[in-house]
């Protein structure tokens, strides 16, 4: 690990996202422990990002997703393929950017003070294995920065972490 703790800064979001990826690299270097690589990853964007009330993963076994390392709230445990944001995202294999929650249709409400989220899916030799997700009390509080900005990290999480130890 060659992480030191510093706050980025997300006054310019691309830069912000820069910073923390950099972070983020020199916090997974020589560790290859998913449930480790993705506590430290959940701990470190829940400090780091602004307006955001829970940051976390959910991890599929089966055709469920069920939840990982996270930082918030408590949160609703098992999520099926296709139900929710988190569901809808891994099934369609893409990054959902949901700008007011009260809207999406089947949105799971773990925390009733979410108003946006962002669900990012997390594939492996091209098989999901669970998402990245982000919940804020603001309403749209995510964009298509944070969507790229995000992805990043799940990739760099992706590429640190030997998936198959998860199974
Ligand atoms: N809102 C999510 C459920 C997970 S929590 O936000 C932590 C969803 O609709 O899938």
């Amino acid at each position: 690990m060659t992480y030191t703790a510093k706050p980025c800064d997300f006054s310019d979001k691309q830069a912000g996202y820069r910073q923390l990826a950099a972070q983020l690299h020199g916090l997974l270097e020589g560790e290859t422990d998913p449930i480790a690589n993705a506590a430290n990853t959940a701990a470190l964007i829940f400090d780091a990002l602004p307006e955001v009330s829970w940051a976390g993963f959910y991890f599929l076994r089966g055709d469920e997703l069920i939840v990982g390392p996270f930082q918030g709230k408590p949160a609703c445990v098992r999520i099926a393929l296709g139900r929710g944001v988190c569901g809808a995202a891994a099934a369609g294999r893409n990054t959902l950017i949901v700008p007011d929650v009260n809207a999406f249709p089947g949105h799971i409400a773990c925390d009733s003070a979410s108003r946006s989220e962002v669900v990012v899916p997390l594939i492996a030799r091209d098989r999901v294995v669970g998402v990245l997700d982000l919940d804020s009390p603001r309403v749209a509080r995510f964009d298509e920065v944070d969507a790229r900005g995000l992805e990043r990290l799940a990739t760099l999480l992706m590429q640190a972490s030997r998936w198959e130890d998860l199974q």
